[in-house]
Protein backbone atom coordinates (compact mmCIF):
# COMPACT_ATOMS: atom_id res chain seq x y z
CA UNK A 1 0.00 0.00 0.00
CA UNK A 2 0.74 3.86 -0.95
CA UNK A 3 -0.05 6.09 1.55
CA UNK A 4 1.16 9.14 -1.17
CA UNK A 5 -0.90 9.85 -5.05
CA UNK A 6 -0.12 7.27 -7.66
CA UNK A 7 0.05 8.01 -11.24
CA UNK A 8 -2.54 5.79 -11.82
CA UNK A 9 -4.74 7.90 -9.14
CA UNK A 10 -4.21 10.94 -11.11
CA UNK A 11 -4.76 9.27 -14.76
CA UNK A 12 -8.29 7.96 -13.47
CA UNK A 13 -9.27 10.84 -11.94
CA UNK A 14 -8.53 12.76 -15.13
CA UNK A 15 -10.66 10.18 -17.30
CA UNK A 16 -13.44 11.09 -14.34
CA UNK A 17 -13.08 14.34 -15.03
CA UNK A 18 -13.32 13.81 -19.16
CA UNK A 19 -16.94 12.01 -18.14
CA UNK A 20 -18.86 13.97 -15.53
CA UNK A 21 -19.24 17.59 -16.43
CA UNK A 22 -18.89 18.97 -12.91
CA UNK A 23 -16.30 17.16 -12.06
CA UNK A 24 -13.46 19.87 -11.50
CA UNK A 25 -11.72 17.56 -8.56
CA UNK A 26 -12.23 13.85 -7.65
CA UNK A 27 -11.79 12.49 -4.44
CA UNK A 28 -11.14 8.83 -4.05
CA UNK A 29 -12.58 6.46 -1.29
CA UNK A 30 -14.02 3.03 -1.39
CA UNK A 31 -17.54 2.76 -0.57
CA UNK A 32 -20.79 4.81 -1.72
CA UNK A 33 -21.21 5.07 2.22
CA UNK A 34 -17.46 6.84 2.48
CA UNK A 35 -18.41 8.94 -0.17
CA UNK A 36 -22.08 10.15 1.04
CA UNK A 37 -20.10 10.91 4.22
CA UNK A 38 -17.29 12.71 2.64
CA UNK A 39 -19.52 15.22 0.92
CA UNK A 40 -21.33 16.00 3.82
CA UNK A 41 -18.72 16.89 5.49
CA UNK A 42 -17.39 18.70 3.34
CA UNK A 43 -20.44 20.70 2.78
CA UNK A 44 -21.13 21.57 5.67
CA UNK A 45 -17.04 22.55 6.11
CA UNK A 46 -17.58 24.76 3.05
CA UNK A 47 -21.01 26.19 4.10
CA UNK A 48 -20.11 25.94 7.97
CA UNK A 49 -23.87 24.88 8.57
CA UNK A 50 -24.78 21.48 10.10
CA UNK A 51 -27.93 20.62 8.63
CA UNK A 52 -28.32 18.26 5.90
CA UNK A 53 -31.61 17.91 3.79
CA UNK A 54 -32.56 14.18 2.38
CA UNK A 55 -35.63 12.89 0.82
CA UNK A 56 -38.02 10.23 2.01
CA UNK A 57 -36.74 6.71 1.03
CA UNK A 58 -33.57 7.88 -0.31
CA UNK A 59 -30.59 5.74 0.76
CA UNK A 60 -26.72 7.14 0.88
CA UNK A 61 -25.47 4.41 3.11
CA UNK A 62 -25.02 3.25 6.58
CA UNK A 63 -23.43 5.99 8.01
CA UNK A 64 -25.27 8.21 10.86
CA UNK A 65 -25.73 11.28 8.86
CA UNK A 66 -28.20 9.99 5.94
CA UNK A 67 -29.99 6.39 7.88
CA UNK A 68 -33.06 8.27 7.96
CA UNK A 69 -36.63 7.90 6.07
CA UNK A 70 -35.54 4.34 4.29
CA UNK A 71 -37.60 1.78 4.65
CA UNK A 72 -39.95 3.36 6.21
CA UNK A 73 -42.88 1.11 7.24
CA UNK A 74 -46.19 1.72 5.03
CA UNK A 75 -47.99 2.36 7.93
CA UNK A 76 -45.34 5.41 9.00
CA UNK A 77 -45.53 6.84 5.20
CA UNK A 78 -49.23 6.50 4.53
CA UNK A 79 -49.83 8.27 7.17
CA UNK A 80 -48.37 11.05 7.53
CA UNK A 81 -48.15 13.53 5.55
CA UNK A 82 -45.77 16.02 7.40
CA UNK A 83 -42.34 14.36 5.39
CA UNK A 84 -41.21 11.77 7.80
CA UNK A 85 -37.90 10.40 9.43
CA UNK A 86 -38.79 7.39 11.08
CA UNK A 87 -37.56 4.58 11.37
CA UNK A 88 -35.17 6.06 13.14
CA UNK A 89 -32.38 3.01 13.49
CA UNK A 90 -31.19 2.10 17.04
CA UNK A 91 -27.78 3.48 17.72
CA UNK A 92 -27.67 6.47 15.83
CA UNK A 93 -27.52 10.14 18.56
CA UNK A 94 -30.80 11.70 18.94
CA UNK A 95 -28.25 14.58 18.44
CA UNK A 96 -27.28 13.18 14.97
CA UNK A 97 -30.52 13.08 14.04
CA UNK A 98 -31.63 17.12 14.61
CA UNK A 99 -29.20 17.28 11.81
CA UNK A 100 -31.01 15.88 9.67
CA UNK A 101 -34.39 17.00 7.77
CA UNK A 102 -36.14 14.52 5.58
CA UNK A 103 -38.76 15.98 2.88
CA UNK A 104 -40.82 14.62 0.28
CA UNK A 105 -39.05 13.85 -2.91
CA UNK A 106 -40.07 15.18 -6.68
CA UNK A 107 -42.38 18.18 -5.28
CA UNK A 108 -40.44 21.68 -5.82
CA UNK A 109 -43.16 23.72 -3.73
CA UNK A 110 -42.31 21.18 -0.90
CA UNK A 111 -38.33 21.74 -1.01
CA UNK A 112 -38.83 24.89 -1.60
CA UNK A 113 -40.96 25.66 1.51
CA UNK A 114 -38.99 23.37 3.54
CA UNK A 115 -35.69 24.54 2.49
CA UNK A 116 -36.73 28.15 3.51
CA UNK A 117 -38.05 27.46 6.89
CA UNK A 118 -34.39 25.87 7.65
CA UNK A 119 -32.00 28.40 5.20
CA UNK A 120 -29.71 29.41 7.74
CA UNK A 121 -29.12 25.38 8.94
CA UNK A 122 -28.56 23.60 5.85
CA UNK A 123 -25.47 22.89 4.65
CA UNK A 124 -26.24 20.82 1.34
CA UNK A 125 -29.62 18.97 -0.21
CA UNK A 126 -28.61 14.99 -0.85
CA UNK A 127 -30.61 13.36 -3.11
CA UNK A 128 -30.63 10.48 -5.73
CA UNK A 129 -31.33 12.35 -9.17
CA UNK A 130 -33.41 9.47 -9.96
CA UNK A 131 -34.47 7.25 -7.41
CA UNK A 132 -33.55 3.68 -7.33
CA UNK A 133 -33.93 2.96 -3.75
CA UNK A 134 -37.83 2.38 -3.76
CA UNK A 135 -38.25 0.72 -7.36
CA UNK A 136 -36.62 3.27 -9.90
CA UNK A 137 -38.34 6.70 -9.82
CA UNK A 138 -38.09 9.00 -12.13
CA UNK A 139 -37.48 13.07 -11.58
CA UNK A 140 -40.32 15.02 -12.87
CA UNK A 141 -39.72 17.04 -15.78
CA UNK A 142 -37.77 20.17 -14.40
CA UNK A 143 -37.44 18.72 -10.81
CA UNK A 144 -33.78 18.44 -10.75
CA UNK A 145 -33.38 21.79 -12.22
CA UNK A 146 -35.98 23.36 -9.44
CA UNK A 147 -33.69 21.45 -6.94
CA UNK A 148 -30.85 23.70 -8.48
CA UNK A 149 -32.18 26.53 -8.18
CA UNK A 150 -33.27 25.81 -4.98
CA UNK A 151 -29.86 25.39 -3.96
CA UNK A 152 -28.48 28.69 -4.95
CA UNK A 153 -31.50 30.92 -4.39
CA UNK A 154 -30.94 29.87 -0.39
CA UNK A 155 -26.72 29.34 -0.89
CA UNK A 156 -26.87 26.14 -0.17
CA UNK A 157 -25.17 22.97 -2.01
CA UNK A 158 -26.55 20.22 -4.51
CA UNK A 159 -25.56 16.45 -4.07
CA UNK A 160 -26.06 14.04 -6.70
CA UNK A 161 -25.60 10.21 -5.26
CA UNK A 162 -24.94 8.86 -8.10
CA UNK A 163 -23.90 5.42 -6.94
CA UNK A 164 -26.72 4.17 -8.59
CA UNK A 165 -27.06 5.79 -11.41
CA UNK A 166 -23.17 6.72 -11.98
CA UNK A 167 -21.31 5.34 -14.67
CA UNK A 168 -24.50 3.67 -15.96
CA UNK A 169 -27.11 5.64 -17.12
CA UNK A 170 -24.58 7.86 -19.55
CA UNK A 171 -21.05 8.43 -19.38
CA UNK A 172 -21.63 11.67 -17.16
CA UNK A 173 -24.23 10.00 -15.24
CA UNK A 174 -27.58 11.60 -14.41
CA UNK A 175 -26.16 14.91 -14.26
CA UNK A 176 -25.53 14.43 -18.17
CA UNK A 177 -28.95 12.89 -18.74
CA UNK A 178 -30.96 15.66 -17.18
CA UNK A 179 -28.46 18.31 -17.95
CA UNK A 180 -28.35 19.39 -14.42
CA UNK A 181 -25.16 20.27 -12.61
CA UNK A 182 -24.27 19.64 -8.84
CA UNK A 183 -21.95 20.96 -6.45
CA UNK A 184 -20.79 17.81 -5.73
CA UNK A 185 -21.38 14.13 -6.78
CA UNK A 186 -20.75 10.56 -5.23
CA UNK A 187 -19.91 7.58 -7.38
CA UNK A 188 -18.86 3.87 -6.31
CA UNK A 189 -20.70 0.53 -7.77
CA UNK A 190 -20.27 0.80 -11.44
CA UNK A 191 -17.41 2.70 -11.10
CA UNK A 192 -15.09 0.05 -10.34
CA UNK A 193 -17.41 -2.77 -12.31
CA UNK A 194 -17.36 -4.65 -9.00
CA UNK A 195 -14.44 -3.70 -7.15
CA UNK A 196 -14.85 -1.50 -4.09
CA UNK A 197 -13.97 2.50 -4.86
CA UNK A 198 -15.60 5.23 -5.04
CA UNK A 199 -15.37 9.25 -5.99
CA UNK A 200 -16.83 12.38 -4.64
CA UNK A 201 -16.48 14.79 -7.34
CA UNK A 202 -17.30 18.94 -7.82
CA UNK A 203 -16.32 21.95 -7.36
CA UNK A 204 -12.77 22.66 -6.93
CA UNK A 205 -13.41 25.47 -4.33
CA UNK A 206 -15.33 22.87 -2.27
CA UNK A 207 -12.70 19.85 -2.94
CA UNK A 208 -10.00 21.69 -2.44
CA UNK A 209 -10.87 22.32 0.87
CA UNK A 210 -9.91 18.45 1.32
CA UNK A 211 -6.32 17.52 2.80
CA UNK A 212 -3.82 17.31 6.32
CA UNK A 213 -4.59 20.33 8.42
CA UNK A 214 -8.13 21.30 6.48
CA UNK A 215 -11.06 18.88 5.87
CA UNK A 216 -10.27 14.98 7.13
CA UNK A 217 -10.55 12.35 4.66
CA UNK A 218 -7.69 10.16 5.17
CA UNK A 219 -8.07 6.07 4.11
CA UNK A 220 -5.62 3.72 4.06
CA UNK A 221 -7.31 2.03 0.94
CA UNK A 222 -8.36 5.48 -0.76
CA UNK A 223 -7.06 5.57 -3.96
CA UNK A 224 -5.54 2.06 -3.82
CA UNK A 225 -3.79 0.55 -6.61
CA UNK A 226 -5.31 -2.52 -7.23
CA UNK A 227 -9.31 -0.85 -7.26
CA UNK A 228 -7.55 2.17 -9.37
CA UNK A 229 -6.83 -0.89 -11.77
CA UNK A 230 -10.20 -1.97 -12.11
CA UNK A 231 -11.65 1.47 -12.46
CA UNK A 232 -9.39 2.55 -15.17
CA UNK A 233 -10.65 -0.90 -17.03
CA UNK A 234 -14.12 -0.19 -16.45
CA UNK A 235 -14.04 3.53 -17.54
CA UNK A 236 -11.84 2.34 -20.98
CA UNK A 237 -14.33 -0.31 -20.99
CA UNK A 238 -17.41 2.23 -20.83
CA UNK A 239 -16.09 4.37 -23.19
CA UNK A 240 -14.78 2.24 -26.29
CA UNK A 241 -16.34 2.69 -29.28
CA UNK A 242 -17.83 6.26 -28.95
CA UNK A 243 -19.95 5.20 -25.57
CA UNK A 244 -21.32 2.49 -27.57
CA UNK A 245 -22.21 0.56 -24.42
CA UNK A 246 -24.66 2.73 -23.18
CA UNK A 247 -26.61 2.97 -26.06
CA UNK A 248 -26.51 -0.66 -26.06
CA UNK A 249 -27.81 -0.76 -22.25
CA UNK A 250 -30.50 1.50 -23.31
CA UNK A 251 -31.46 -0.73 -26.08
CA UNK A 252 -31.73 -3.76 -23.67
CA UNK A 253 -33.27 -2.36 -21.17
CA UNK A 254 -36.01 -0.62 -23.11
CA UNK A 255 -36.79 -4.08 -24.97
CA UNK A 256 -37.44 -6.01 -21.54
CA UNK A 257 -39.46 -3.05 -20.11
CA UNK A 258 -41.47 -3.19 -23.48
CA UNK A 259 -41.32 -7.10 -23.46
CA UNK A 260 -42.64 -6.88 -19.44
CA UNK A 261 -45.34 -4.81 -20.24
CA UNK A 262 -46.74 -6.38 -23.42
CA UNK A 263 -46.56 -8.92 -21.12
CA UNK A 264 -48.55 -7.37 -17.98
CA UNK A 265 -51.21 -6.41 -20.43
CA UNK A 266 -51.78 -9.96 -22.04
CA UNK A 267 -51.72 -11.89 -18.97
CA UNK A 268 -54.24 -9.32 -17.29
CA UNK A 269 -52.47 -8.27 -14.37
CA UNK A 270 -52.37 -4.73 -13.03
CA UNK A 271 -48.65 -3.26 -13.02
CA UNK A 272 -46.45 -1.24 -14.82
CA UNK A 273 -42.67 -0.98 -15.60
CA UNK A 274 -40.90 1.99 -15.42
CA UNK A 275 -37.81 3.52 -15.03
CA UNK A 276 -34.66 4.24 -17.96
CA UNK A 277 -32.28 2.52 -19.48
CA UNK A 278 -30.52 0.11 -17.66
CA UNK A 279 -32.19 0.32 -14.24
CA UNK A 280 -36.23 -0.42 -14.32
CA UNK A 281 -39.29 -1.87 -11.82
CA UNK A 282 -41.83 -3.88 -12.16
CA UNK A 283 -44.48 -2.44 -10.07
CA UNK A 284 -48.29 -4.77 -9.31
CA UNK A 285 -50.04 -1.75 -9.00
CA UNK A 286 -53.68 0.24 -10.12
CA UNK A 287 -51.45 3.51 -10.47
CA UNK A 288 -50.61 4.46 -13.88
CA UNK A 289 -47.29 5.86 -12.89
CA UNK A 290 -45.64 5.73 -9.33
CA UNK A 291 -44.23 9.35 -8.62
CA UNK A 292 -42.97 9.17 -4.93
CA UNK A 293 -41.65 7.37 -2.54
CA UNK A 294 -44.79 6.68 -0.67
CA UNK A 295 -46.98 5.47 -3.57
CA UNK A 296 -44.05 2.75 -3.92
CA UNK A 297 -45.36 1.47 -0.97
CA UNK A 298 -48.97 0.90 -2.10
CA UNK A 299 -47.70 -1.85 -4.69
CA UNK A 300 -48.09 -5.17 -4.27
CA UNK A 301 -44.77 -6.36 -2.99
CA UNK A 302 -46.13 -10.07 -2.01
CA UNK A 303 -47.29 -10.63 -5.54
CA UNK A 304 -43.70 -9.45 -6.79
CA UNK A 305 -41.89 -11.61 -4.29
CA UNK A 306 -44.10 -14.42 -5.80
CA UNK A 307 -43.72 -13.60 -9.83
CA UNK A 308 -39.54 -13.18 -8.50
CA UNK A 309 -40.00 -16.65 -7.20
CA UNK A 310 -41.27 -18.11 -10.18
CA UNK A 311 -38.50 -16.18 -12.35
CA UNK A 312 -35.99 -17.88 -9.82
CA UNK A 313 -37.35 -21.39 -11.01
CA UNK A 314 -36.59 -20.12 -14.58
CA UNK A 315 -33.17 -19.16 -14.37
CA UNK A 316 -34.15 -15.27 -14.23
CA UNK A 317 -32.74 -13.43 -10.42
CA UNK A 318 -34.19 -10.53 -9.63
CA UNK A 319 -34.13 -9.23 -6.34
CA UNK A 320 -36.38 -10.66 -3.87
CA UNK A 321 -37.29 -7.14 -2.56
CA UNK A 322 -39.98 -5.28 -4.89
CA UNK A 323 -38.15 -1.68 -3.33
CA UNK A 324 -34.47 -2.60 -4.95
CA UNK A 325 -34.72 -2.45 -8.82
CA UNK A 326 -34.05 -4.74 -11.95
CA UNK A 327 -30.67 -3.21 -13.36
CA UNK A 328 -29.05 -5.13 -16.67
CA UNK A 329 -25.26 -4.89 -17.55
CA UNK A 330 -23.38 -4.32 -20.41
CA UNK A 331 -23.03 -8.21 -21.22
CA UNK A 332 -26.64 -8.71 -20.79
CA UNK A 333 -27.94 -9.35 -25.07
CA UNK A 334 -30.50 -9.95 -26.81
CA UNK A 335 -30.56 -14.02 -25.82
CA UNK A 336 -30.48 -12.46 -22.17
CA UNK A 337 -33.49 -10.66 -23.03
CA UNK A 338 -35.26 -13.30 -24.83
CA UNK A 339 -34.54 -15.65 -21.76
CA UNK A 340 -36.18 -13.25 -19.48
CA UNK A 341 -39.19 -12.63 -21.88
CA UNK A 342 -39.66 -15.94 -22.13
CA UNK A 343 -39.61 -16.82 -17.91
CA UNK A 344 -41.60 -13.62 -17.47
CA UNK A 345 -44.08 -15.21 -19.76
CA UNK A 346 -44.54 -18.28 -18.08
CA UNK A 347 -44.50 -16.94 -14.96
CA UNK A 348 -46.99 -14.41 -14.98
CA UNK A 349 -49.32 -16.84 -16.65
CA UNK A 350 -49.03 -19.45 -13.65
CA UNK A 351 -48.76 -16.17 -11.21
C1 LIG B 1 -27.81 5.47 -4.02
C2 LIG B 1 -26.84 4.82 -3.07
N1 LIG B 1 -26.02 5.57 -2.34
C3 LIG B 1 -25.12 5.04 -1.49
C4 LIG B 1 -25.02 3.67 -1.35
C5 LIG B 1 -24.03 3.12 -0.40
O1 LIG B 1 -23.00 2.51 -1.09
P1 LIG B 1 -22.12 1.34 -0.40
O2 LIG B 1 -23.01 0.18 -0.23
O3 LIG B 1 -21.00 1.13 -1.39
O4 LIG B 1 -21.62 1.88 0.89
C6 LIG B 1 -25.84 2.84 -2.10
C7 LIG B 1 -25.76 1.38 -1.96
O5 LIG B 1 -26.58 0.63 -2.36
C8 LIG B 1 -26.78 3.42 -2.98
O6 LIG B 1 -27.60 2.66 -3.72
Amino acid sequence: MLGTTTELEVEVAKKIQTMIPSAEMVSFSNTGTEATMEAIRTARAFTGRDKILKFEGHYHGHHDYVLFSVESPAAVAGLEHAPSKLPFYPGIPEETAKTVIVSKWNDSTVLERTVKKNANDLAAIIMEPILGSAGVILPDEDYLASAREIADKYDLLLIFDEVLTGFRLAPGGAEEFYGVKPDLSCFAKALGGGAPIAAVTGRRDIIGMIGPGRIGYGGTYNANSMCLAAAKATLTELTRNDDQVFRYMHLMGAKIVKGLRDLLDRNDHEGIVQGLGPMFQLFFTKEHEITGYRQTLTADMEKFRAFRNLMLRRGVYLHPDGMERIMISAVHDEPDVERVLAAAEESLREL
